[in-house]
């Protein structure tokens, strides 16, 4: 006992010493070192006890924006008042607070209102395995200096999204992901006109999306993903011209995409895959002349390969993998798509030749075409068929076949595909054709190179 209050008496004349350099570093010449107000300290006390539940953590931490800091704690000098500090970011995870928040860990209102210039409050993994907490309502007023609210990989934190958040005038990121929220999103958080990130993502959240969204004229980030979300997608997505990344996959989302989709000119990201959305796929798509991402799979589109996405030459990542697609892949459907790098048209109902002209795609690395009803020989370059080795993949095609001789040792690891002997010689003369234009193809070139040189002599 002796011992450790000598070593705490030692520890805090070195905090004193501490406090010295300091306050020589936050106040200005001649003044008082800066102070957070009381009122802010206590508040400060109050969020740690409701969350920790450490008695010792005022003592360890008496001045926790100066000489005894706290790595989550973040305090600024007020701009009208330089002996006065503000507390402006709290942070909670398991990469500052030890031990971590105590079982029946809280948020109450009085204790956070009581910083009123919190800029950031973020809590990581915090109300884990004791009963359930929900958000008190009372904590988001029109007081609040909040410009970002992260609360997230809290199982515990659940009951519903409280409306009073569209108080927070002042919020930019407001990310609720990974928690256990249900019940509808609130369409007053329509009213969030500052926002730029909405992350409601993996919640237990129901009902539709409100077309209140369509206010958010801020946001360029949408996240929805797995949760629990009927209707259809709003139209009133369309006034979010600042956007660049929705994710809307893995909810229970029907009907069509609206056309005004199509006007998001700054989309970069789209993910609508794993919901119940129909064909056809709006025209108005070929407007998102940004987008890189496009990820439709396991929706009941249910028409030919939609023409609009052959429009989209930015995109890298095309996914329409069990979409039942149906009728063959059009010659040239993807020949615009220069940046190109994965195609997904795998478990649909697509018919006929693979078409060649897939393997003149300069970036693509990935090409998935398998469990659909393909036919024909498999005329893509060799060069192509090589390079990509097992990401092609045109497996459960019943009715391909690999030309004799035509990959060497590439078929039987690669292709998967029996060899064309014996069939496709009376049967699918599309096929043919582009097995013909393979085999045909270079003589033609060479053909024609040597009129160009007889051209020139002449
Ligand atoms: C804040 O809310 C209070 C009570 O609801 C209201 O009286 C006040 O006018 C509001 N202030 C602003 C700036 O909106
Ligand atoms: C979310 O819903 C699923 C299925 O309805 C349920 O199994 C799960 O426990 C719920 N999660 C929470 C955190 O409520
Ligand atoms: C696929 O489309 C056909 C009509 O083209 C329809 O009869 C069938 O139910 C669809 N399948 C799925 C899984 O949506
Ligand atoms: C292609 O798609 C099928 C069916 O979805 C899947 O099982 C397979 O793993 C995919 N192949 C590659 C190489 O990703
Ligand atoms: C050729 O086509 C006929 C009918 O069009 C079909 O019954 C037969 O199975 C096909 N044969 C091969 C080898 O594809």
């Amino acid at each position: 006992m002796a011992s450790s209050s000598s070593l705490l008496s030692a520890g805090v004349s070195i905090l004193l010493i501490q406090a010295v350099a300091v306050s020589v570093g936050v106040a200005t010449a001649g003044d008082a070192p800066a102070q957070l107000p009381r009122s802010e300290l206590a508040a400060i006390f109050r969020v740690m006890a409701d969350l920790l539940g450490d008695p010792t953590w005022p003592q360890l931490h008496p001045r926790p924006c100066t000489d005894t800091p706290w790595p989550g704690l973040q305090c600024e000098l007020a701009p009208d008042d330089s002996t006065r500090l503000r507390a402006t970011r709290l942070h909670f995870g398991p990469d500052v607070s030890t031990p971590p928040c105590r079982p029946g860990a809280r948020l109450a209102a009085p204790a956070i209102l009581g910083l009123p210039h919190l800029r950031t409050l973020s809590l990581f993994g915090c109300f884990v395995d004791a009963g359930p907490v929900e958000l008190p309502t009372a904590l988001f007023t029109n007081a609040s200096s909040l410009e970002q609210l992260v609360l997230k990989s809290n199982p515990g934190l659940t009951g519903r999204i409280p409306a009073t958040l569209t108080n927070l005038k002042s919020l930019q990121v407001l990310s609720l992901s990974q928690n256990g929220f249900h019940g509808e999103i609130p369409r007053e958080l329509g009213g969030l006109t500052a926002l730029q990130q909405l992350d409601l993502s993996y919640n237990n959240i129901t009902g539709e999306i409100p077309d209140e969204i369509g206010g958010m004229a801020s946001l360029s980030i949408l996240d929805l993903s797995w949760n629990g979300i009927g209707g259809g997608v709003p139209a009133a997505l369309g006034g979010l011209k600042m956007l660049q990344k929705a994710d809307l996959s893995y909810n229970w989302l029907a009907g069509v995409v609206p056309p005004e989709v199509g006007s998001l000119k700054e989309l970069v990201f789209l993910d609508l895959s794993h919901n119940g959305l129909a064909g056809p796929l709006p025209a108005s798509l070929a407007g998102l002349a940004k987008l890189q991402y496009l990820l439709l799979q396991d929706n009941p589109i249910g028409t030919a390969v939609p023409a609009v996405v052959g429009s989209l030459r930015r995109l890298q990542v095309l996914g329409l993998s069990g979409c039942n697609l149906t009728g063959p892949i059009p010659r040239g459907a993807f020949a615009a798509l220069g940046s190109l790098m994965a195609l997904s048209l795998d478990r649909n109902r697509l018919d006929g030749p693979i078409p060649a002209s897939l393997g003149a795609l300069p970036h693509l690395g990935q090409l998935n075409l398998s469990q659909n009803r393909l036919a024909g020989e498999i005329a893509l370059p060799v060069e192509f068929v090589a390079r990509l080795g097992r990401r092609l993949d045109v497996r459960g095609n019943e009715e391909l076949c690999v030309g004799q001789g035509r990959y060497g040792g590439l078929q039987a690891s690669y292709l998967r595909a029996p060899p064309c002997v014996g069939r496709g010689s009376t049967n699918g003369t599309a096929a043919l054709d582009e097995g013909a234009a393979g085999v045909y193809g270079p003589v033609v070139g060479l053909v024609c190179h040597l009129l160009v040189l007889l051209a020139l002599k002449l």
